[in-house]
């Protein structure tokens, strides 16, 4: 690969800024300044900048807390989407949701440009389980507790995978563990009670929770080893 393309790949920063850097001698390579950015990389060189070791993520993976009334999706004609809120913060990615949540629900989403690893956390195979805060128009019973735990049978017959509806100190309000994603689930689930929904939370992926200091709307990236607590049952 050529050093320039390197950098600005490393750094997320367009190849012309890129070459700018390097002209200015500001880029290293094996200990030497590097001043050409057509210069071929074999891969194995330690390629500095400013004195700091720049090492190219393969792939980027963030955390945002998804605030109401913006979609799942990568772009939309009519409405904000998770990845617009990232404000073209990594110009030369790829980053799209793994997995969705309602416009109306809010919390942890998870943006990757790793297809294969939203499809691990995603697969009902794997059993990675998904935990929300769910505010219900009336309170939770034990009928729907167990009916959770049994596996509940929608009312278009599928049948889902056993849940968790765990009470909590507010009658209206259950944790709700889920380890599959099927269209409008706990909705959906609770409608087979009568009970509607009023506010969806996602607080937890796999072992990792939502940081809660993150305001609607904001975002961090996720070191690997958060990413691994992810991947985690
Ligand atoms: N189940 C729902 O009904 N909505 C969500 O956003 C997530 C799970």
């Amino acid at each position: 690969m050529r050093l320039d393309k390197y950098v600005s790949d490393a750094m997320q920063i367009s190849r012309t800024d890129a070459r700018k850097l390097i002209a200015k001698g500001l880029v290293q390579v094996d200990g030497q300044v590097c001043k050409k950015g057509d210069v071929q990389l074999k891969g194995t060189e330690k390629v500095l900048f400013d004195q700091q070791t720049m090492e190219r993520e393969e792939f980027v993976y963030i955390m945002l807390n998804k605030p109401l009334g913006v979609v799942s999706a990568s772009t939309d004609k009519r409405d904000t989407t998770v990845v617009d809120l990232l404000q073209g913060s990594f110009p030369r990615r790829t980053l799209f949701p793994a997995g969705r949540l309602d416009k109306t629900s809010t919390g942890f989403i998870l943006l990757t440009d790793n297809g294969e690893f939203a499809h691990k956390i995603l697969s009902p195979k794997r059993h990675i389980e998904k935990e929300y805060l769910v505010t219900l128009d009336t309170p939770l019973t034990p009928e729907m507790q167990q009916g959770f735990e049994q596996g509940v049978v929608l009312a278009d017959g599928t049948k889902l995978a056993p849940a968790k509806a765990i009470p909590t100190q507010d009658p209206f309000q259950a944790r709700v563990i889920l380890t599959q994603g099927v269209y409008h689930q706990i909705k959906r689930m609770f409608g087979v009670y009568n009970a509607g929904v009023n506010a969806l939370h996602r607080m937890r992926m796999g072992n990792l929770f939502l940081d809660e200091t993150l305001q609607p709307g904001e975002w961090k990236k996720l070191s690997l080893h958060e990413v691994q607590q992810i991947a985690q049952r």
